[in-house]
């Protein structure tokens, strides 16, 4: 029996991470930490068997507070820390830096500090893991060449990277210093079930669905690099069992897509889903809007290192995998429902008016002022 601390867990890749490995390790328990922002949501693990409920453990908590990690730490004597709890959103990050600051750099502090004090007291047990999951957005921005390697040098644009930035450089510290067994990844932009509605894919697939503006940032010809979730999950295990601490790993599916390719392509395959006949494509209704400042143009990964020394390489196809995602999102309205909430709103009013080109009405407040949204 293995058992995690997998802090975040609410959240969109670390809901798909505890799911996956309920199904791939009959013999690990899962104790997932998440405060519950606006982006965790404890209904993700609902539906679980019987069996898989007697594996998990959710405890509402801050990874800013030392007391609870304590008790945590005493309470299930973690073989492995699995971290994925931050703020996530660039966007966000823009408007509102602090809290970037708080949760990502200070509770990974936090984390890392109480795991060293802990694995100390317990005498340095060689086989711990300490797990951090990063972003490719460390490395900054590509030209229409190149691909970011473990080597590449940090250069973060956004609050929200620096951020992350500098939570992997107190990580890789640890390591250095204390000989905490830390590993490191860094992953290109996730898609798939479970993600919130403010990501470029289920924003532009939910906003299809209710025929609202697709707002486009600057000329749409930005360049991410797509990994379909269960792809990044399954990496996650592999360097948790096999990776060398202290090391960092890459992980990125090769499936590099501009925005505006994207957007046209869930356009075209909601539309026959959802047989619109007689109205017209929701191409439509795609609007080029402000761009958004300190834009990163283009993230690629160059990912044989895990290949080569872990031998993971991502196994689903991009078209595929975002049909699979967007049938996902068409049979789960009642979880979109559920997580529309005032801050939804609020949020996609503030982003999106603040943005030369778009009109984002919220539709609760026209009702009130008695205009048919
Ligand atoms: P998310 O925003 O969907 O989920 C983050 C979760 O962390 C939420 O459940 C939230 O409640 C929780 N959380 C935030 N602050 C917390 C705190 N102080 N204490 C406890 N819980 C807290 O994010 P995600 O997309 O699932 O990303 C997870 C991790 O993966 C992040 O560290 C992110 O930087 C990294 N990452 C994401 C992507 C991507 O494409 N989404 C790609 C590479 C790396
Ligand atoms: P996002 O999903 O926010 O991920 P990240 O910024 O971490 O890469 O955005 C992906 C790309 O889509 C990015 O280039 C910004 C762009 N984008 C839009 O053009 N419109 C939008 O409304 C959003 C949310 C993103």
């Amino acid at each position: 029996m293995k058992n995690l601390l997998i802090t975040g867990g609410a959240g969109f890749i670390g809901t798909n991470f505890i799911h996956h490995v309920f199904k791939i390790r009959p013999n690990w328990r899962v104790i997932n930490l998440d405060k519950l922002t606006y982006a965790g949501n404890p209904c993700n693990f609902e539906n679980l068997s019987p069996e898989e409920s007697e594996r998990y453990r959710f405890i509402r908590g801050d990874i800013r507070d030392t007391v609870i990690l304590d008790r945590i730490f005493n309470t299930y004597n973690p073989d492995a820390v699995v971290h994925f709890a931050a703020e996530s959103h660039v966007d966000r990050s823009i408007q509102g830096p602090i809290a970037f600051i708080e949760n990502n750099i200070q509770g990974t502090f936090n984390l890392l500090d109480v795991s060293r004090r802990i694995w100390k007291h317990n005498g340095n047990p060689p086989d711990f893991r300490f797990l951090h999951i990063s972003t490719d957005e460390v490395y900054g921005s590509l030209g229409s060449e190149g691909y970011f390697t473990e080597k590449s040098p940090y250069d973060p644009s956004s609050p929200y990277s620096a951020s992350k930035a500098a939570s992997d450089h107190l990580a890789k510290a640890y390591f250095r210093t204390y000989g905490l067994p830390t590993l490191i990844t860094n992953c290109s932009n996730n898609y798939g079930p479970y993600q919130y509605p403010e990501k470029l894919i289920p924003l532009m697939i939910l906003n299809i669905i209710d025929e609202k503006p697709l707002p486009i940032y600057g000329d749409g010809k930005n360049v991410r690099d797509w990994l379909y979730v269960i792809d990044h999950c399954d990496a996650l295990v592999r360097v948790l069992e096999k990776g060398d601490p202290g090391e960092t790993y890459n992980i990125g599916g090769g499936a590099e897509r501009q925005n505006i390719e994207i957007v046209e392509l869930i356009c075209d395959l909601l539309d026959s889903r959802l047989r619109h006949t007689g109205k017209k494509s929701s191409r439509r209704l795609i609007r080029f809007v402000t761009d958004r400042p300190g834009h990163d143009r283009r993230y690629a990964i160059d990912a044989t290192k895990i290949k080569n020394e872990l031998g993971w390489s991502s196994k689903y196809h991009f078209e595929q995998a975002l049909e699979t995602t967007m049938d996902w999102y068409l049979s789960h309205m009642d979880w979109v429902n559920s997580i529309l909430s005032g801050d939804y709103r609020k949020w996609i009013k503030e982003n999106y008016a603040q943005r030369a080109g778009i009109k984002m009405n919220d539709p609760a407040e026209e009702k009130k002022k008695g205009n048919n949204p």
